[in-house]
């Protein structure tokens, strides 16, 4: 056999183990095995780059060459399912489709809803030629080199009777097991956890380097087939000729006749699920007939024949051992509880956020106390409730503390607000430490070389007490008595180049109370300088879009304490931006002050992120979606058909790319 006769012979077999591996979980060789494949084609295919084929399992590696995704229509919409919590809204449903077939017998056909993000994939000639994320439901992003990543989806069909082109969708998942190790991981390296394998499997999705998104081992499950021309009439046996050409199906799926078997499925797979690698929150039923799919239609946002039942969030029941107390930046008093470590939805619990002293108030909380504890769409479970019936004999009433924690200020409670305060804010560690925190945040100064325990580390040693402080340290100041010199370069490297940081983030990153990312930004724009911000009256701040009182206040209290001067005065004579650049001072304009603009569809010219910017660089408020008060939509290509009925029906103008950048030339 020559060289090119073996190239295709490996990727025919690459696809198949890993098909065996990835969706059947029953691999047939090693993993050596595969890799010494996978290594020989690759030598092979570098040696004839004639060969190349885009679909290749070598392309499963990722590479860091990615560019920005561009945005491309669904060729049918992306439409989302009306959620049910209870049976009997199950059966109003099941009642809803008889009436609607006309007394016409019917099946439905049951299976999981996986909690992950959702995917279209289109396959034309069995070869893998699109992925898109919903996006907004019209329009995704092209994530299709990332997509190519996942191992449990096809890049070639086997068989040969699948459609000459067709879509399947479904949903992209990262496995608990993945998850809680990344998470693990990012907890090592001081960066923020993911909340949920959902955000972390679309945060991987979304990320510009195809090779991280291939070492986040993602899973996939498919769902829905989309097409002209689908090989039967029925959805169940449409999924079963996919499974046949290398999808990944749902395992549960099956069809029933009646409310009975529907609820048998529900109660099965509410306990069952829990064995499951990957995160689910519910069942979704659908028509299976795809000519009664057809004759039961859509209402606006989601299809009739078919319905998501959204299981309870899981509960579990533990001891409440020891109530503690964090003191955040502000100086806010946040009470903790530590549980008796219980299995919780895929994870082990053991502390939950007790709010404040009116939560504690509110479920007459005791320590000893048998406490109920649910997860939701994030990571730090929340308490719901006590069994009452539990409470020992020794049950404590819990008392909020009076006085810091950290530094022994009696606590303060001000006007209209539940929390508790350290007013002690120059001298109390958690709150200069916290400060120090938000101001080398990733999206304050991002200075990335440091992270909280390096910030705790030098505030222990005397060389960091305020944000300034970090410009003055020197490499040796670092070494301290380890021979880290090259770590400490990057350091103090990585804090110099932070003085290159745009102004707005500088306004940020100084923590002022209420001072968000966005008004940050809305405020440098509007002042441009920080001098002509520290001059200005309640009055000028309140003046600027989208900055109220609350803030305006707070931002005066901030510039008149003389310790935030002297710090803003170091910042500057150590080199931060602390005016808009020119470019920026150039490119901006108050021509659409004012103005709320909807954007909508495919741009050629410049992305969406772009336009925002524009948006928001000429004054204007980018909202999204349409209303009487809506100024006008910049409209792209392929503008979504209910946005366009909308602005129409609203008499909304529609202004072209090519308008719109001449409105703000
Ligand atoms: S069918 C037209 N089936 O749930 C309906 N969706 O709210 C097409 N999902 O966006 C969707 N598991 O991301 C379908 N077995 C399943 C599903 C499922 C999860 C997600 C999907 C969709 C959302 C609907």
């Amino acid at each position: 056999m020559d060289e090119k006769q073996r190239i295709s012979e490996l990727r025919q077999q690459l696809h198949e183990h890993n098909y065996k591996y990835y969706v059947l979980n029953a691999p047939t060789i090693s993993d050596q095995a595969f890799d010494f494949m996978m290594h020989e084609l690759q030598d092979l295919e570098a040696k004839y780059p004639k060969m190349d084929d885009p679909n290749s399992p070598t392309k499963r590696v990722g590479s860091d060459l990615n560019s920005e995704f561009k945005q491309v229509a669904h060729k049918y919409p992306m439409l989302s399912l009306a959620n049910t919590y209870n049976e009997q809204d199950v059966e109003e449903w099941f009642e809803q489709v008889a009436r609607g077939l006309m007394g016409e017998e019917f099946e439905v056909c049951c299976e999981l809803k996986y909690d992950g993000l959702s995917i279209s994939l289109t396959y034309v000639d069995g070869q893998l030629v699109q992925g898109v994320t919903r996006g907004d439901g019209i329009h995704g992003d092209d994530v299709t080199e990332n997509v190519k990543t996942i191992r449990a989806i096809p890049l070639v069909l086997s068989g040969n009777d699948y459609p000459h082109e067709f879509e399947m969708r479904g949903e992209i998942l990262m496995p608990w097991k993945v998850f809680e190790q990344l998470n693990a991981e990012r907890e090592a390296n001081e960066e923020p956890l993911f909340a949920n394998p959902r955000n972390a499997a679309s945060g991987t999705l979304k990320s510009l380097n195809s090779r991280l998104v291939a070492s986040r081992h993602l899973d996939s499950y498919l769902y829905y087939m989309l097409g002209e021309q689908l090989p039967t009439d029925g959805h169940y046996e449409n999924m079963m000729k996919a499974k046949h050409w290398g999808f990944k199906i749902s395992a549960g799926m099956r069809k029933v006749k009646s409310l009975q078997q529907i609820y048998d499925f529900i109660k099965h797979w509410d306990t069952e699920r829990k064995n499951l690698p990957i995160a689910t929150d519910g069942i979704v039923l659908k028509v299976n007939s795809l000519r009664q799919q057809r004759a039961l239609g859509y209402t606006a946002k989601s299809p009739r024949w078919a319905i998501a039942y959204k299981f309870k969030a899981e509960r579990a029941c533990t001891k409440l051992v020891e109530v503690t107390y964090q003191v955040g930046r502000t100086g806010a008093v946040t009470p903790v509880a530590n549980m008796e470590p219980v299995k919780l939805a895929g994870t082990t619990v053991k502390r939950a956020t007790l709010n404040n002293a009116d939560f504690i108030k509110s479920f007459d909380l005791h320590v000893g106390d048998y406490v109920y504890v649910e997860k939701g769409g994030e990571i730090i479970p929340k308490i719901v409730g006590v069994a009452l019936d539990k409470r020992p004999a020794d049950a404590k009433p819990i008392s909020f503390i009076t006085h810091c924690p950290e530094c022994g200020t009696p606590l303060a409670r001000y006007e209209g607000e539940a929390a508790y305060y350290c007013p002690n804010d120059t001298a109390c560690p958690p709150q200069i430490k916290g400060r120090i925190e938000h101001f080398i945040a990733r999206k304050a100064m991002n200075i990335d070389s440091i992270g909280p325990e390096t910030v705790d580390d030098y505030y222990r040693r005397g060389l960091i007490h305020n944000a300034a402080d970090l410009y003055n340290i020197t490499v040796q100041d670092i070494n301290g008595a380890g021979n880290r010199e090259k770590s400490a370069l990057k350091i103090v490297r990585g804090i110099a180049s932070s003085k290159q940081v745009p102004f707005e983030r500088v306004v940020f990153a100084l923590g002022i109370r209420f001072v968000g990312e966005t008004s940050a930004r809305l405020i440098a724009r509007h002042f441009k300088n920080i001098d002509a911000l520290m001059e200005a009256s309640l009055q000028d701040l309140t003046e600027v879009e989208g900055v109220g009182e609350v803030i305006a206040k707070s931002v005066i209290a901030y510039f008149s304490n003389p310790i935030n001067k002297e710090i803003v005065a170091r910042l500057r004579n150590y080199g931060l931006q602390m005016a808009l650049s020119e470019e920026q001072q150039a490119g901006s304009s108050d021509k659409l002050t004012g103005k709320s603009i909807v954007i909508s569809g495919v741009f050629t010219h410049h992305s969406r992120d772009e336009y925002k910017a524009l948006i928001e660089q000429n004054g204007g408020k980018n909202v999204g979606s349409i209303s009487g008060k809506t100024s006008f939509v910049l409209a792209g290509d392929n503008m979504g058909p209910s946005k366009l009925e909308k602005a129409e029906r609203l008499g909304v103008p529609i202004i072209s790319e090519d308008d719109f950048l001449k409105m703000i030339e």
